[in-house]
């Protein structure tokens, strides 16, 4: 989605703001550009090309001053062009925008009244416009751009500058990040921290509502109402080999052979002897869940896919009911809320619109207590639940979810474990042997991945294919559909998860000797049934690719490739089957020739609905 860079040194800016959109670049977009200003004039450059391209056109054209906002953008309101893209500008102002203004066609409609004209088919235009009209009045650029933002609705998050003020940079956010960094005689904002680790660790997270006025040496927040707030710094710990490729070819791949090491730090420190320890989840001193009686799980795309394995898991170890909704669905559902239910919201970025809507509505709704699973601790998620999981991921860049997945799985096992132990339900010998699986995770993850000569072997195979099946039963259910959207979203073959028993209720139509079937089949206490349903594909000419248990020793034949991985606890077996089905897509995908880490039209992070 898109991506903001603002600064305001002694320096040229010009480099620090296209350095903050080439790794900006991972959230997707369609068209950049860059608005610096120097000796009282705009110089504004625009492509609907990537960064490199608006990078080469700066050398060219040249892009001075110390002041400056820079822009990725996504398209919403009006198709990617460069008059669509940001920054745009007014005779005196500048500004980029992530979000969207909900009520602009009023505030435009009042607007062309007042004789203003629109070059952009933009919300943000309307915003500027807004803006520019109250500094019209005599407000000072603060005032106007707070009283502008009064009047907006929708969400935003805004870099302003103005030509007649080069020693100003404004910021404002509400339900969009935007977070600003510290320098040493400069300082810069962004939307996130990623945009700024090669000029600064130190940051302050805006809230909603907040509007910043940064200068060279000084940065004052303010809230809604112009009061003065007091914000604390944060050190990031990120540094740059968790935004760099290193020796992989892609991020996505990268973040593949990451997920071992990725599950022992989601581990770290939260396993005791028999169980969870007590500081594994962040806000347990404050808010008990002994009282929990119900669960209800919210999340989007691969994070709903891990909810829907967490039901399984909690289901049966702890005995609470759990059910597992898409929140773009929940947020606009009179949902009846049940005593005592326990609201789970899992999400890499901390900061997808439909999830973080529902926390909001959840909050309203009654629920005991909510918490969430999330990889961004200074995400408005985290910030806003009252309890939290992290799940240590590292930075994960490709758009196509990974690392992310497996550390939000193996994050439900352990509330699962803790909620075991606190409602009862899980004896002390079974919590042990759970948490001693759980050890092990990171080495059956190894040797999962050691199928992966085969499985680039293997997607030749699927290189002209148009379409593909993924059946799985019961727990491994979740794990078909995520190996659907994952071989989607990068490779653009169309992909559908079914469970495997639903075959005969319609998909079976499809099957022919076109149509990839890949099956995931462990041995598990469904192995059986699942057998039938390779048997039914079987029969119909359909081809299938079986990841299977190394134990069981299946055999390949003329419609059959059997690929095994490593036996497992039966709990575990989501973790690790999944690792298969992202070497698939992602072989797909590098074969296809997609643009592997930033598909078309999809986003990092959907900050707008
Ligand atoms: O940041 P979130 O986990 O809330 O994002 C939710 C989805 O947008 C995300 O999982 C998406 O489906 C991924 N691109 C899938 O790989």
């Amino acid at each position: 989605m898109c991506g903001i860079v603002g600064a305001i040194a002694q320096r040229d800016v010009s480099e620090i703001l296209l350095e903050g959109l080439s790794r900006l670049e991972y959230r997707g977009y369609d068209s950049a550009g860059i608005c610096t200003v120097a000796d009282g004039k705009f110089h504004c450059l625009k492509t609907i090309e990537k960064v490199q391209a608006l990078r080469t056109e700066v050398a060219k054209a040249g892009c001075p001053g110390g002041l400056g906002i820079a822009h990725t953008r996504w398209a919403t309101h009006g198709g990617p062009s460069v008059v669509n893209a940001h920054p745009h500008l007014t005779e005196r102002l500048a500004m980029c925008h992530n979000g969207i203004i909900e009520n602009y066609q009023q505030l435009k409609d009042k607007l062309q009244a007042q004789g203003y004209q629109f070059k952009s088919q933009t919300d943000t235009e309307v915003l500027l416009c807004l803006i520019d009209s109250l500094v019209k009045t005599g407000l000072d650029t603060q005032e106007a751009f707070r009283q502008a933002l009064l009047q907006a609705e929708g969400s935003y998050a805004l870099a302003l500058i103005d030509r007649e003020h080069p020693g100003d940079l404004y910021g404002a956010r509400r339900h969009s990040p935007l977070v600003v960094g510290l320098g040493i005689g400069e300082n810069f904002l962004a939307s996130d921290v990623l945009a700024l680790l090669p000029v600064t660790r130190r940051f302050i997270y805006l809230d909603d509502g907040e509007l910043v006025h940064i200068t060279r040496g000084s940065v004052e927040i303010f809230n809604a109402q112009g009061q003065r707030v007091e914000k604390d710094i944060a050190e990031s710990s990120l540094d740059a080999e968790s935004i760099s490729k290193g020796r992989y070819r892609h991020f996505m791949q990268k973040e593949i052979f990451e997920q071992p090491q990725a599950l022992e730090n989601t581990a770290m420190g939260r396993l005791s002897a028999d169980g969870i320890a007590p500081d594994a989840i962040s806000g347990l001193a404050q808010h008990d869940l002994s009282a929990v009686d119900n669960i209800k799980i919210v999340a989007c795309g691969t994070s709903y896919h891990a909810g829907l394995v967490g039901k399984y898991w909690l289901e049966e170890l702890t005995g609470l009911a759990t059910s597992v909704e898409i929140a773009s669905e929940y947020r606009y559902r009179k949902a009846v809320v049940k005593e005592n239910t326990l609201f789970v919201t899992i999400s890499q970025s901390g900061e997808t619109a439909d999830t973080l809507a529902c926390l909001r509505l959840a909050k309203e709704q009654g629920y005991l207590k909510t918490l969430c699973i999330c990889n961004v601790h200074s995400s408005s998620l985290v910030r806003e639940s009252d309890l939290s999981l992290l799940t240590r991921a590292g930075a994960e860049i490709g758009v196509a979810s990974t690392k992310a997945f497996v550390t939000q799985l193996l994050c439900l096992l352990l509330l699962s474990l803790y909620l075991g132990e606190v409602k009862g339900t899980l004896s002390a010998p079974r919590r042990t042997q759970l948490v001693e699986s759980i050890k092990k995770l990171p080495a059956l993850c190894r040797d999962a991945l050691g199928q992966d000569e085969a499985i680039r072997q293997l997607a030749q195979e699927f290189a002209g294919k148009h379409h593909c099946l993924f059946l799985g039963r019961g727990i491994m259910y979740p794990i078909a559909l995520e190996g659907a959207l994952k071989l989607k979203e990068i490779s653009y073959i169309h992909a559908e998860g079914y469970a495997a028993g639903e075959l005969k209720h319609g998909p079976i139509a499809l099957i022919d000797k076109d149509m990839p079937v890949v099956v995931v089949a462990p041995d598990n206490a469904l192995l059986s049934k699942l057998l039938s349903n390779i048997e039914e594909v079987r029969a119909r000419g359909g081809l299938l690719y079986i990841f299977s248990t190394r134990s069981l020793k299946l055999k390949n034949d003329a419609h059959s490739r059997i690929f095994t991985l490593p036996d497992a606890d039966e709990l575990l077996q989501p973790l690790i089957f999944t690792i298969p089905l992202q070497l698939l897509s992602y072989h797909c995908a590098v074969i296809n020739g997609t643009d592997v880490d930033q598909p078309r039209n999809l986003a990092k992070a959907v900050t707008v609905e």
